[in-house]
């Protein structure tokens, strides 16, 4: 990653929102099944030739990181399921205008991995954690693999990449009542813990299980007095707390109850090349298609500033019309 003085400063849209943060998307695969996200046989996946193939990426990611667009994360599905996915990291990561590059993983295969990860130039990582007790992670993720997902944190923490992020998803009558549990891990470790609101993508009993930020915030506060505490310096949706005299910090993050879309400065490239500038919205731009057809690298930054002016403002959540219209799963979408 080099700081380059001369890189462009990155595009706005008609909301005044800087864009510069690229969620990458490379493949819809995943090693773990949880309930909330995929049903048990899986979902249809994506053939793989409709998937993009690793220089389709790369091109993506040179093209958007000459735009100004500085800040890249890898997702998936369970991104290190990806043939050749430290390869793919550490020729992005080179990328002249590329700040920070990061990674969200559910942490099955990071035990293997950290080492790697970190040689590619890999720092912030993000681990998807929505319970601390076996039987449970068992039965949410239909595989047991708890054990395997401690100690890859364990051994991300070890191999030094930091900050480590632990993101949680909220549910009722799963893992509400391990909260407190999950918050205690910041008087022990320096890491994030983020507690995220369960987000309507066609689940039946939506309403049951989800549970407000609010809510959320009361029970930590039954742990310790907390603070608010400063973000870190990506420019995220969490809002920051900490308990006195704590290593970590716990973080909330309140897409369903909360309003983070005047910040938001984000864009999505999914596994199949589809741009979306939104989460919540239908919208997508098929950037593979461009790609194959031979589009040239200008004609594709165009093609992405055109869809950054149509970023919508927000997102209508809690809209009834709303929920009935997402039109991918999120192990599609990347997250
Ligand atoms: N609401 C909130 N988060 C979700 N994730 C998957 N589905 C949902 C949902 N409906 C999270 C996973 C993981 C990340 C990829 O997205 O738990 O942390
Ligand atoms: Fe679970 Fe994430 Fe995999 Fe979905 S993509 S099954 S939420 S680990």
């Amino acid at each position: 990653m080099t700081d380059r003085v001369l890189m462009p400063a990155p595009p706005t849209d008609s909301f005044e929102r800087k864009i510069d943060y690229l969620r990458l998307s490379v493949t819809d695969r995943c090693n773990l099944r949880c309930t909330y996200c995929m049903p048990e046989d899986g979902l249809p996946k994506l053939d793989h030739r409709d998937i993009l193939r690793y220089e389709e990426f790369l091109t993506l990611a040179e093209i958007v990181t000459g735009m100004g667009i500085s800040k890249i994360r890898i997702t998936g599905g369970e991104p290190l399921v990806r043939k050749n996915i430290l390869t793919l990291c550490k020729n992005i990561s080179q990328l002249p205008g590329l700040k920070s590059l990061s990674i969200t993983t559910n942490g099955v295969l990071l035990s293997q991995f950290a080492q790697g990860l970190l040689e590619t130039g890999i720092k912030r990582i993000n681990i998807s954690l929505d319970t601390l007790k076996r039987e449970k992670f068992a039965a949410l993720t239909r595989q047991d693999l708890f054990p395997q997902v401690w100690e890859g944190i364990q051994t991300a923490f070890t191999a030094g990449l930091s900050p480590i992020k632990l993101n949680t998803v909220v549910l009722r009558g799963t893992n509400d009542d391990e909260i407190e549990d999950l918050a205690r891990l910041t008087f022990r470790y320096p890491f994030h813990v983020r507690f995220i609101e369960f987000m309507p993508f066609q689940q039946r009993d939506y309403d049951r299980q989800f549970v407000p930020a609010a809510e959320i915030l009361q029970r930590l506060k039954r742990v310790a007095p907390l603070a608010r505490s400063d973000k870190d310096e990506s420019n995220g949706p969490a809002l920051y707390y900490r308990y006195e005299s704590a290593p970590g910090r716990i973080g909330i993050i309140s897409p369903v109850s909360g309003h983070f879309c005047p910040a938001c400065n984000r864009l999505r490239i999914t596994a199949d090349g589809k741009l979306r500038t939104c989460l919540f919205s239908r919208d997508e731009t098929d950037l593979r298609q461009a790609l194959r057809q031979g589009a040239s690298q200008d004609r594709i930054e165009e093609i992405i500033r055109f869809a950054i002016t149509l970023k919508p403002e927000k997102h209508e959540l809690n809209s009834h019309i709303f929920r009935k219209c997402i039109s991918r799963p999120m192990f599609s979408i990347g997250g």
